[in-house]
């Protein structure tokens, strides 16, 4: 080594580094799925067509409804990669991800995800995974909400199984300030305009009393309100939370829940968040701080972004094999669940 000149030393170094490159890279070519607009093409070209007039069809019954399925691809996605797992009932043997802590009596519409699974299934059996059919509808309820519509990357397998404990060790909780929401958003590569972006999917949908107890009566344990809330803002969310309310109580993270749009930054601007993981994102960070206030000023600058952070979050993988599913909440092979919407794998009848 020492003997070759300068410039061959690092000719040999560079052909090791390539050499490794591209022994790792075909490793993980060999493990991930490679991803494509138009994947159904061939073996079902209405896919999209179908998913998309469902997902229309329960916007229509229960315009709540499309926001709750939106939020499966975050759920999905962030525990092992897209790949259905969220969608699992759990069996005596193994936990379901729908009762890990961050979605028991939390994530819903999963009938919803059964009729779209349910009308693919007729039209091209055994065809379409339901992990990709999270993502499709994820991208249907922004659109047809009135936010931005993009292409979405399909070819994704079902997993063979669920975790609950990665479930439970990955869902950041409401409390979560924007330090570690950075942090989380960036083991996945994504980065703080995308964190940013994806949490205006909070201009659609609900959420409970339960997520926002602590911040209206105890915030970090100081037996207090957070102070970053505009005084008729918290003055109306402790009229809709007392202390001693029923905390499945819901309302809109935004003043229009059913309308996606930059309402939700423009609240954030105003102290008007409702959870803590969103007002924190203008309260105590500078960098996220400067993101939010684009958003609440530029809409086309966050639909934007957030398809963007949309397509990236879809594209994480869960590098183990997989299957389509025939339904969506058991492995193929097992068998089926005795109740539709089924939660709890066992349930006690009340008489
Ligand atoms: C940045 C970290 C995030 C945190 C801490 C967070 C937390 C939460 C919480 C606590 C709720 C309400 C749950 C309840 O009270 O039952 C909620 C609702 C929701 N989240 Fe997030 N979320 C985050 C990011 C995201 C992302 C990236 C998406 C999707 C792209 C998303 C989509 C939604 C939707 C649509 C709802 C309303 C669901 C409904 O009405 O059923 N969230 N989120
Ligand atoms: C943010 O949350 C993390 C994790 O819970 C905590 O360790 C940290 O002290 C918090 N940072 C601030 C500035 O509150
Ligand atoms: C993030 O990107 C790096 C470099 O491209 C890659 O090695 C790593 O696997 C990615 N991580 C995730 C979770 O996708
Ligand atoms: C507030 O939180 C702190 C720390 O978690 C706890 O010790 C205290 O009892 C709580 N106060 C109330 C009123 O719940
Ligand atoms: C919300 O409702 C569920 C199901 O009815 C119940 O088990 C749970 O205890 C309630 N949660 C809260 C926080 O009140």
């Amino acid at each position: 080594m020492a003997l070759l000149p300068r410039a061959g030393r690092a000719c040999l170094l560079l052909a090791v580094a390539v050499c490794l490159a591209y022994a790792f890279g075909r490793r993980a070519d060999a493990a991930v799925k490679e991803l494509r607009v138009g994947y159904y093409a061939d073996t079902c070209p209405a896919a999209e067509e179908i998913v998309r007039e469902a997902m229309a069809r329960a916007l229509a019954r229960e315009p709540r409804s499309v926001a709750s399925v939106m939020r499966l691809q975050f759920h999905d996605c962030f525990v092992n990669g897209c790949d259905g797992s969220v969608l699992m009932d759990a069996t005596p043997t193994m936990p379901g991800e729908k009762e890990a802590l961050s979605n028991i009596n939390s994530l819903r519409s999963f009938e919803v995800v059964d009729q779209l699974k349910d009308a693919v299934e007729e039209r091209c059996p055994g065809v379409v995974s339901c992990a990709d059919i999270i993502v499709m509808a994820a991208r249907d309820a922004v659109s047809l909400t009135g936010g931005p519509r993009w292409d979405v990357r399909l070819g994704r397998e079902d997993s063979l199984t669920a975790s609950q404990e990665d479930s439970d060790n990955i869902m950041p909780s409401p409390r979560a300030n924007a330090t570690a929401l950075i942090r989380l958003f960036a083991g996945y590569n994504l980065s703080v305009i995308d964190l940013v972006a994806l949490s205006g999917s909070h201009s659609i949908g609900e959420a409970r009393c339960f997520s926002i107890m602590f911040r209206l009566y105890n915030q970090s344990g100081s037996g207090r309100p957070d102070p970053h809330m505009d005084p008729a803002y918290r003055a109306a969310l402790h009229a809709l939370c007392p202390l001693a309310v029923d905390q499945n109580v819901t309302a809109g993270m935004d003043a229009t829940p059913v309308v996606f749009d930059n309402q939700y930054f423009k609240d954030l601007v105003h102290l008007r968040g409702f959870l803590n993981s969103d007002q924190t994102l203008f309260s105590d960070n500078p960098f996220t701080r400067v993101m939010v206030k684009r958003f609440s000023e530029d809409q086309d600058a966050f639909f934007r972004a957030f398809a963007e952070g949309m397509v990236k979050m879809g594209e994480l993988q869960n590098p183990s094999k997989g299957e389509i599913r025939a339904n969506c909440r058991v492995a193929n092979g097992s068998p089926p669940p005795p109740l539709r919407n089924q939660v709890a794998p066992f349930r006690v009848l009340d008489f």
